[in-house]
């Protein structure tokens, strides 16, 4: 990996952007990888533009991923602000990345990561699109009042397998 890109990961996973579950979005998406076992869950928000184009408002992630799934989720956040569906899902894994530069080859599942989850969310929007190589198959949006991501992926890593947590647990009601 270049000094750049890593440089650009460590500044993006420092001030991650959008990150958290979103309350009132509209729709979901969550996404898996069998290779690595990351998750990543995307929240999305849409709103009309000022030509009455529905687009997307905002979208917020959180995961249980590696520092480049982190860094992509934090950059592709911002970067499909203001698309539509279409557009949002005309992009690519390596699409979304591209503010950090261009993945190397073993890393280029993190930002397939991402593209999965942001697919996942949109899917109500648009024709189903299968999963990115090497993911499982996204699931349909869930509703947001879905359990966390704590919730859902709470069975435990194998003991090998190291996991960055990125999540804050939900505060219990009192
Ligand atoms: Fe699996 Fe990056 S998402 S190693």
């Amino acid at each position: 990996m270049s000094d750049d890109l890593q440089r650009k990961i460590q500044e993006a996973i420092q001030n991650p952007k959008n990150i958290g579950e979103m309350q009132n979005a509209d729709s979901v998406g969550t996404v898996g990888s069998p290779d690595c076992g990351d998750m990543l869950r995307m929240w999305v928000k849409f709103k009309e533009d000022s030509e009455g184009r529905k687009v997307i408002d905002r979208a917020t992630f959180q995961t249980f991923g590696c520092e480049t799934a982190i860094a992509v989720a934090s950059v592709a956040t911002e970067l499909i602000a203001g698309k539509t569906v279409d557009e949002a899902l005309s992009m690519s894994g390596t699409d979304l990345a591209a503010p950090l530069g261009a993945l190397p080859p073993m890393k280029i599942h993190c930002a397939q990561l991402v593209e999965g989850a942001l697919r996942s969310a949109l899917a109500p929007e648009a024709k189903p699109a299968p999963a990115p190589s090497g993911l499982t198959a996204p699931q349909a949006a869930i509703p947001t009042a879905a359990g966390s991501l704590y919730e859902s992926f709470a069975a435990p890593a194998p003991a090998e397998k190291k996991v960055k947590v990125v999540l804050k647990q939900p505060a219990s009601p009192e």
